[in-house]
């Protein structure tokens, strides 16, 4: 019997059960830190890290640049990348010299005091963003969370709209799809929602205008939240004119628009937003700008920075602010300073998108040479396939191309040999270290995996 994915079942479980043994032998440290780990929640420090595609996950002993080893000292090249968070590569020199300086030469981890390196890092991403007055979370969930809130509090609106099967972190507010009459619907896994999300949310398909006016239309949305290009259904693209149509919609019905660019900084120096010349009112990001520290930020546009400061019933300083009294600590600071200026630089970027070109030209021929109805996606930096062709148009066909299994047993066989893929993606991402010759290494282990797979 075979899928959609065009692969035969029972093959591919006998292959995964090859696999998954090999694996654990290959693993015994890691497989008995695990065991052991009986005063952590579901044994792991946060629970998306059992989101492996083996039956534990690999433990870390060291990482530098694109290159990882685990606790049994068996050595990977890293395409996972910490799902983004380590876009920069594993510690990189400038980050680790900046951190270092501020905690053991200047000191001052935490002090909600503000430093220098933060309006340094600031006016950066006011130059590649083209938004002028930023602010910092510790996340991009609490960033999403915060621009939220202050274009509710602006607009005097209550709705949010996203699309369906977008991910910005576990707010609440993004956790609604299309459900299969058309109506937006609560996403499945939404635990301990406080309200029916659609009372507090609207959802439109990616690349659906038509939806989207619809939804809008109804005069309630203080803001669209979206990523540029889907990231975590696979990689949605944008058709031509789509991204210009929702900026047209939002100004025509008062809604603002924030862009999401903690994935989408794949595409380049300034993200999406600078690749495809977007307009948004707000854009959110994390992740990659702190080089692997944790740091979230926001920037808004002078229009909308204005129209905040000016409405002195909003309490922005005291307890209607942000909160998280680490944010913009003097660490994520000196860290994301020292990124920008000295590591995912237009010459990173450049180098980054040109290996990723090649892991994307590699796999489609690789794939087509097998004749599997897969599709590949690459948005600067970062490349993903999907079990479909054509690629999907928006989240809800992306998720229909779904096959944990294959997926899973695809993890195994290049961890196993020696290459890491995000695991809850077939998603690879380049850093400034990854080369040519890694992505052949990866190309020679996904091709010996498709032989053995259609045999
Ligand atoms: C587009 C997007 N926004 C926000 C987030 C949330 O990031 P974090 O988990 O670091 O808060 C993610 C995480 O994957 C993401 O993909």
């Amino acid at each position: 019997m075979s899928t959609d994915s065009g692969i035969d079942r029972a093959r591919l479980q006998s292959l995964s059960a090859r696999e998954r043994a090999a694996f654990a032998e290959r693993h015994p440290r890691s497989a008995g830190a695990y065991e052991k780990a009986d005063h952590l929640f579901g044994r792991v420090p946060m629970t998306w890290m059992n989101k492996t595609a083996a039956d534990f996950p690999i433990y870390l002993d060291k990482a530098r640049g694109n290159r990882i080893t685990d606790v049994d000292g068996n050595e990977f090249v890293d395409f996972a990348l910490g799902d983004t968070g380590a876009m920069a590569g594993h510690s990189p020199a400038p980050v680790v010299e900046a951190v270092t300086r501020r905690i053991s030469d200047l000191g001052g981890l935490s002090t909600m005091l503000p430093t220098e390196d933060a309006a340094v890092a600031g006016a950066e991403l006011a130059r590649r963003f083209g938004l002028p007055a930023w602010s910092f979370a510790l996340t991009a969930t609490d960033a999403n969370r915060w621009a939220i809130r202050l274009l509710r509090a602006v607009t005097g609106r209550s709705k949010i709209l996203v699309n369906s099967y977008c991910y910005h972190g576990s707010v609440d507010e993004s956790l609604i799809v299309v459900g299969p009459d058309g109506r937006g619907t609560s996403r499945e896994g939404n635990v301990g929602a406080p309200t029916d999300v659609t009372q507090t949310s609207r959802v439109a398909e990616f690349n659906d205008l038509e939806g989207l006016e619809r939804e809008l239309a109804h005069g309630d949305v203080a803001a669209v939240l979206m990523e540029p290009a889907l990231t975590n259904i696979g990689i949605v693209l944008p058709e031509d004119g789509y991204l210009a149509g929702v900026r047209a919609l939002t100004r025509k019905y008062g809604t603002y628009l924030i862009n999401d660019e903690t994935h989408t900084f794949s595409a380049g120096p300034g993200g999406a937003t600078a690749f495809w010349g977007l307009s948004p009112d707000v854009v959110t990001i994390g992740k990659a700008i702190g080089g692997g520290v944790p740091v979230g930020a926001y920037g808004l546009s002078r229009e909308l920075a204005d129209a905040l400061s000016g409405r002195g019933d909003l309490d922005l300083v005291d307890m209607g602010g942000v909160g998280g009294t680490l944010a913009g600590n003097p660490v994520s600071m000196a860290a994301t300073r020292a990124t920008l200026e000295h590591v995912l630089t237009e010459d990173a970027f450049t180098h980054m998108i040109s290996t990723a070109s090649a892991f994307a030209t590699g796999i489609s021929k690789i794939i087509d040479g097998y004749g599997l109805p897969w599709s590949v996606s690459r948005l600067g930096a970062r490349v993903e396939y999907r079990f479909a062709d054509p690629a999907p148009r928006n989240g809800t066909e992306s998720a229909r191309s779904a096959d944990a299994e294959l997926e899973d047993f695809l993890h195994v066989y290049l961890a196993n040999r020696g290459v890491l893929l995000t695991p809850f993606h077939n998603m690879a991402l380049m850093c400034p270290e990854t080369t040519t010759a890694d992505v052949s290494r990866h190309h020679e282990i996904f091709e010996a995996a498709l032989a053995e797979l259609t045999a």
